[in-house]
């Protein structure tokens, strides 16, 4: 069975055929997703998902980066009032991204600070984006020296060194996705080194779509995609991939 830890079941990519993408996803063998919360905008259309699939979709709640701008208090403070209201699974996605906009990177770092803080403080996991600003990425985690939080990099298409620097600085997971599939992929060379114990499958749908349907729009389903591309990597059966990390995803989000 597999477990897609990063999935944006809630979004309107998916509406006019929604059983039939879940019924892909089930026979695909995934047995639960994880769904991070982006901002205020899409919040509703993520609780009636959650609230619809009660075992199978496990919503969490954040601000992304790239929604961090003029309304970045409002925003902000509607995570803060919201974080009491039900069981949440993670605080996330949250983290920088210079890729987009470096308009409000200050406010990104500061924004990033705090949900982390609050995440550690109701014992939930982070799930960090981050895209092209991996330097002020490691002044966060100096800065928050003392906070003690776990999550995942969510996306992960970094080396294997910066992995390594990560995971001797916190206890982070690394979400691997669609990225894996693409030629000449950085991180299909870091997975032959990576542990099978560090790694999460995650799929990012509608977005970054594996081999052979890049270009297309991603479905949960398509995270056995994943699975088998790190099998095929790792040279190990799929269901060793499969086992380890959806006790991986069980284990970090508390499913
Ligand atoms: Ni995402």
């Amino acid at each position: 069975m597999l477990i897609d830890t990063h999935c944006h079941l809630y979004d309107e990519a998916f509406q006019p055929d929604f059983e039939a993408v879940l019924a892909r996803a089930r026979e695909a063998g995934m047995e639960a997703c994880v769904m991070p919360g982006i901002d205020r905008s899409s919040h509703d259309a993520l609780l009636a998902v959650a609230d619809a699939l009660p075992d199978f979709a496990f919503p969490c709640i954040g601000l992304h980066p790239t929604s961090v701008g003029e309304t970045w208090q409002e925003e902000l403070d509607f995570v803060k009032a919201h974080l009491g209201d039900r069981r949440w699974y993670a605080v996330g996605e949250i983290g920088l991204d210079e890729y987009w906009s470096k308009d409000f990177v200050k406010e990104q770092i500061r924004v990033l600070e705090e949900q982390v803080v609050l995440a550690a403080e109701a014992d939930l996991p982070v799930i960090i984006h981050l895209r092209e600003a991996t330097d002020d990425f490691f002044r966060v985690l100096a800065d928050l020296r003392g906070v003690s939080f776990r999550g995942v990099m969510h996306a992960w298409s970094g080396s294997y060194e910066t992995c390594r620097r990560l995971l001797a600085l916190g206890d982070f997971r690394f979400g691997i996705g669609g990225v894996v599939t693409y030629k000449n992929a950085g991180v299909a060379k870091a997975m032959e080194k990576m542990s099978l114990q560090d790694i999460l499958l995650e799929t990012d749908c509608p977005w970054l779509t594996p081999v052979p349907f890049r270009g297309k729009r991603n479905e949960p389903s398509y995270v056995r995609l994943v699975a088998e591309k790190i099998a095929q990597i790792k040279q190990i059966p799929l269901e060793e991939v499969a086992t380890a990390t959806t006790s991986n995803a069980r284990a970090l989000f508390k499913l």
